[in-house]
Parts: structure tokens; sequence; C-alpha cells
């Protein structure tokens, strides 16, 4: 088991150990690497930088003791709420990111609903399947039932008739996406926002990978569906920085229409033994770093960067676009609305999975996203600053590949897989994971390098029974390192 050592080591050599530790990492540096990262360039990563290590040890968990944690707060949603078309009364909080604004977004429509509804006892949110993740453990965590509903065949847009269906009695809120991440769309939100109004349901945006992109697409005069606070009935809205918005991780807001509401968000406690707690938000103890770099970045691209940026980044994704759509055998998924977008394929030679190794082979990252309901398997590619320079790139090997892949026969691995899990009898227990694991070849202490056949196997299984694989594979990855480091 590894242990602190006993004497402490030299800078250099932590620098160094830490270097030879990120040598299996994606390199992102590469722009190869269609997710994840979004980066603003080297010129703003230095003042980003010099912000968070500035406010590194200073707590935000008491705005009264750093009073200039209180007001980078202030001003960063200020700056945010100020892109969104919020009047006046809009408030908003700075979070970790975009699973804890919605988190919180969820919350103040329980606690709201409690409060006005006490009649509903089992809240159900009614949300597209293209919702992002963070809305279903936000549910799962709260209490909250997931109405989860269809989308559009070839739009991949929520179907708002469907939604209206799902409503009931215990509804307490609706949720649009702009965009959903999957295909980059974005929901019909003035529709939405309508349900909402016409029913008294509360109406949240989750534009957290959206929101800072898609408003500056609009100041460039791209056409940009309405999404934000100039639609009556939008209640609250969640936009992370730490995506377009291109400050360090760990950065988000989210926003309420009013005072009102959001008073709902707030947790306080003066119950226990020791100093009061009062939080806006999940976390308590937190650093200023996010918010400092956060702040940071805005005030240092400021309008005329943040232009520029989508500018490239728009030209950018347009080229992809264009030369994705020219090559035989893949297709776009709906028509994008800004710079994320999916692939999929209908030619029995390209299965997405095996692309997508492919092109990690030859260093290209692209995410692999699971056929559910009428959206196909695919490949999701999210565009940004440190992708733009290597666009023609990327489309020659892309086509490169694709084409290596139809010179193949093609394989007849899904039907083994389903031959071999027609045997299984499938119990909720580790002996069943392991079963599993082996028929795709995971092993409980190695990362996989080739995820073609684990894809198919959890896309092919039941929600459930995959999503229990997926927490006993994370479940046995992470344990205590058991083996010393060579000194
Ligand atoms: C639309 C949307 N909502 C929420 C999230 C979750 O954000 P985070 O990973 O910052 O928690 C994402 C992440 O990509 C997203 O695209």
């Amino acid at each position: 088991m590894i242990q602190i050592p006993q004497k402490g080591k030299a800078k250099e050599e932590i620098f160094q150990t830490l270097e030879s530790y990120k040598g299996d990492d994606l390199d992102w540096k590469s722009g190869r690497v269609m997710g994840y990262v979004y980066e603003p360039g080297e010129k703003a990563k230095d003042v980003i930088n010099q912000a968070y290590t500035m406010y590194l040890s200073e707590n935000a968990l008491d705005p009264l003791t750093f009073p200039s944690l209180l007001r980078l707060e202030n001003e960063v949603v200020a700056m945010t709420a100020g892109l969104l078309n919020s009047p006046p009364e809009v408030v908003g909080n700075f979070t970790s990111g975009g699973t804890e604004s919605l988190m919180l977004a969820v919350k103040t429509a329980r606690d709201f609903a409690r409060a006005t509804k006490p009649q509903i006892t089992e809240p159900e949110m009614v949300l597209p399947i293209t919702a992002h993740a963070s809305l279903f453990k936000a549910a799962h965590y709260l209490g909250l039932k997931p109405v989860v509903t269809p989308v559009h065949d070839d739009s991949f847009k929520a179907d708002v008739s469907a939604m209206r269906d799902a409503v009931t009695d215990n509804t307490i809120l609706l949720v649009g996406s702009a965009p959903g991440y999957t295909h980059g769309v974005v929901d019909p939100i003035s529709e939405i926002a309508a349900l909402a109004r016409e029913k008294d349901l509360l109406c949240h945006v989750d534009a957290c990978v959206g929101g800072i992109h898609l408003s500056y697409m609009r100041k460039l005069g791209y056409e940009v569906p309405d999404f934000d606070f100039n639609v009556p009935g939008v209640t609250s809205l969640t936009t992370d920085l730490h995506k377009y918005g291109y400050a360090a991780k760990g950065a988000s807001v989210v926003l309420y229409q009013n005072k009102e509401l959001r008073r709902y968000q707030i947790w306080a406690c003066s119950r226990w033994t020791g100093y009061t707690v009062i939080n806006p938000a999940v976390t308590s103890s937190k650093t200023g770093g996010p918010m400092a770099a956060a702040w940071a970045v805005m005030n240092h691209l400021g309008d005329e960067g943040y232009r520029e940026i989508v500018r490239e980044v728009m030209a950018a994704t347009q080229k992809l676009i264009d030369g994705i759509s020219h090559i035989d055998g893949v297709r776009i998924l709906g028509r994008p609305d800004m710079c994320m977008f999916a692939l999929a394929s209908d030619s029995d030679k390209i299965n997405v999975y095996r692309l997508a190794d492919e092109m990690k082979l030859k260093g290209w990252y692209l995410q692999p996203q699971f056929a559910r309901e009428n959206s196909p398997a695919n490949l999701h590619i999210s565009m940004n600053r440190s992708t733009v320079p290597q666009a023609e790139a990327f489309l020659e090997i892309f086509a490169e590949t694709i084409e290596e892949m139809k010179q193949r026969e093609p394989d007849d691995d899904t039907n083994l897989l389903y031959a071999e899990l027609e045997k299984l009898s499938i119990n909720y227990d580790e002996a069943t994971f392991f079963k599993l694991a082996e028929m795709v070849g995971v092993t409980a202490d190695q990362l996989p390098d080739r995820m073609e056949k684990i894809n198919k196997l959890l896309e092919v299984l039941p929600y459930d029974v995959s999503e229990f694989m997926l927490v006993e594979f994370l479940n046995n990855l992470m344990v205590a390192a058991r083996t010393q480091r060579p000194d």
C-alpha cells in the first residue's frame, strides 16, 4: 500500500513524478481531443493560472471573512446574466460545475414546491431523454421522479406534446436543454416554457454547455433559437463557465428569475455546536481559485475576445460538418445549433465504436454515445478554440479511416456477443460483473485500450444492468494504490 514517504521529496522530484503520471492521459494540447477540454490559448491561460493560484487559499465558505470573493462572485454572476437577456431581478450563484448548478436548480424547485404545493408528496420532473445525465443524478439524490419523454425523429428536439402528456398532478418542473450535449441541438424552449406557464410549473433551461457560446453567436448575427430569460416562463437557467466560457474547471453559474425563488436554494444551519453555516451552493469550504480565474478570463477576453473565439470555432465547425457530410457512409444527426454535433453510420462496415478506437490509435479522441430510443449509436464531437487549427487534419484522417474500414469485411462480433449474453443469467452481484467483464476483455486492475466491445455490451444491456456494471467497474478500479512506487 502506498504511504506518505517518511522523508519529504524535493520539488523537482515531485514534478518529475507528476509529469510521468500524465504519460497515459489524453494529449489535449494536440488539439485532437474533441471533448472534455476547452482551451482559450496560451495568453489567456497564463491569466487564468495566475488568478487561480492567487486565490488558492482563500476560502469561499465565508464571504464575510473574504469579502473579495463575494465581490468576485457577484461580478461573475452579473457578467453571465448580462449575456442571457436577464431582467434586473435575476439573481444567481457561482458553483463548481454543471452538475452542482443543476443539482441546485432541482433542489430549489423541490423546496419551492414543498412550500407552495404541499399536497405533492412524490414530486416529478419532466425531461426529454436528451437531458444531461446530471439531471437524472439530481433527481436520484433529491428524491424526484424523472419522467422521461421522447425527442423528434430527425431533429432530436424535445417533443413538447409528449411533455404535455407526461405532466401529472405531481409535476413540479419541466426541463429543456440549450443545447442538449448529445446532438448539440436546442430544444424548443419557448414551447416548453409556455407549457410550464399554462400548468403553473417551474421551467429550467440547461444551458450549461451552450449559454456563453450561443449568446455570442447571437451577437455575431447567427440564427439562434430563443433559449434564455427573454422567453416568458423560464424560471431558472444554468450555464457553465468552465466550458465555452473558457474558465478553469470548477466554474458554473445558476440563475433564477428572482430572489423569491432563489431563497429555496440557500441552506443555513445554526443548530449545531459549531460555526454558523450559510451556503448558497452544495459545497461549503472551497478554494476561491475557480471564481477568481473565471472572473479573470471573462475580463481578459472581454466581449471582443469571445466574439473572435466563437467566430473561429464556428468556421471550423462548419468546415467539419461540410467535410463529414461529403464522406459516404457517415451522417450528422439533426441540425446542430452550435459547435458540437454527433455523427452516425448506416453502413454495416462502419461500427462507430470501432471507428472511435481506430481514431484513438491515430491520436484523435471522439466520444462514443450509445443508441438510445430513436438516437442511433454515434460519435460526439465538440469543437473549441484548441481544436480549430486541427480541423483540416481531422477531415483527412477521418476520411482515410472510414476508407480503411470500408475495405474490411463487416464483423460478426455483435451477434456473437448477443449469443453469449443469451446464455448468461444476470444477477446483480460481483460474479456476474466479472463474467460480463471477461466477455469483453476488461480486467479489474487495468484500463482497457479498445472500447468497442465494452461499448457494445453496455449499449445492449438493460439500463439497470449496464449501470450496475459501470458501478462495479469503478468500485473495482478505485481502490487504494496497493503497490509501492519504485523510489
Ligand atoms: C448540457 C449539459 N448539462 C450539464 C452538464 C454537466 O456539467 P459538468 O460536467 O460541469 O458537471 C454538461 C456537461 O457536458 C452538459 O453538456
